[in-house]
């Protein structure tokens, strides 16, 4: 991070692993702060013209990378916004520079026990899909745990709370964030 980088970081970014609840989180806390939500995967999905599960289908898993890659870089192109991140989003070095350049960064974390009983009640994600949830969500979390970690300015509890409750105090985290930064007192990362 260079110095003064984090004066023009406007926006927010949530990520986090499957489950986490960072689309949800995303849709209520950018009304509370007045900023535009803007979902990675809904950009990825709108501008493919198919859901995620047909592009990893058609295109493999790095076809979907370079999608997920460029709807980062457009949605980056404005500021004011609360952006829910894939999962995914952080195995890519250039998109966690982007995003620390840009945005506060908000690790929505959930432990693996939370993540296989909320994945095992939703579908449409390739990655874990076709049996064997528990060992796939503890290989991915055993490779990502240290990148969402690293990528993140803040860590938020997910496990218990609701997205609403999650929302709720990401929206007080910013508020005090953004009144640090106005006194020059900004917290360091
Ligand atoms: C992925 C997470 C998904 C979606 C894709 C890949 C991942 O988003 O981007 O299925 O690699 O963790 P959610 O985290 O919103 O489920």
């Amino acid at each position: 991070m260079r110095a003064g980088d984090k004066g023009s970081r406007e926006n927010i970014a949530l990520i986090g692993f499957m489950g986490s609840g960072k689309s949800e989180t995303g849709r209520l806390l950018a009304p509370m702060l007045d900023l535009d939500h803007v979902d990675i995967d809904e950009i990825v999905a709108a501008r493919a013209g198919m859901n995620i599960s047909g592009i990893f289908e058609a295109e493999g898993e790095s076809g979907f990378r370079v999608r997920e890659k460029e709807a980062l870089r457009a949605a980056l192109q404005g500021d004011g916004m609360v952006i829910s991140c894939g999962g995914g989003i952080v195995l890519d070095e250039a998109n966690v520079r982007l995003l620390q350049d840009r945005c506060r960064v908000y690790l929505l974390h959930i432990s693996k026990e939370r993540a296989v009983e909320r994945l095992s009640a939703s579908g449409g994600r390739p990655l874990v899909a076709g049996g064997g949830l528990a060992q796939k969500v503890g290989r991915l979390l055993n490779e990502r745990e240290h990148l969402y970690r690293d990528a993140a300015d803040e860590i938020v509890a997910g496990d218990d709370a609701s997205p609403l409750e999650l929302a709720e105090e990401i929206a007080a985290r910013w508020l005090r964030y953004r009144s640090a930064q106005r006194e020059g007192n900004i917290p360091s990362s």
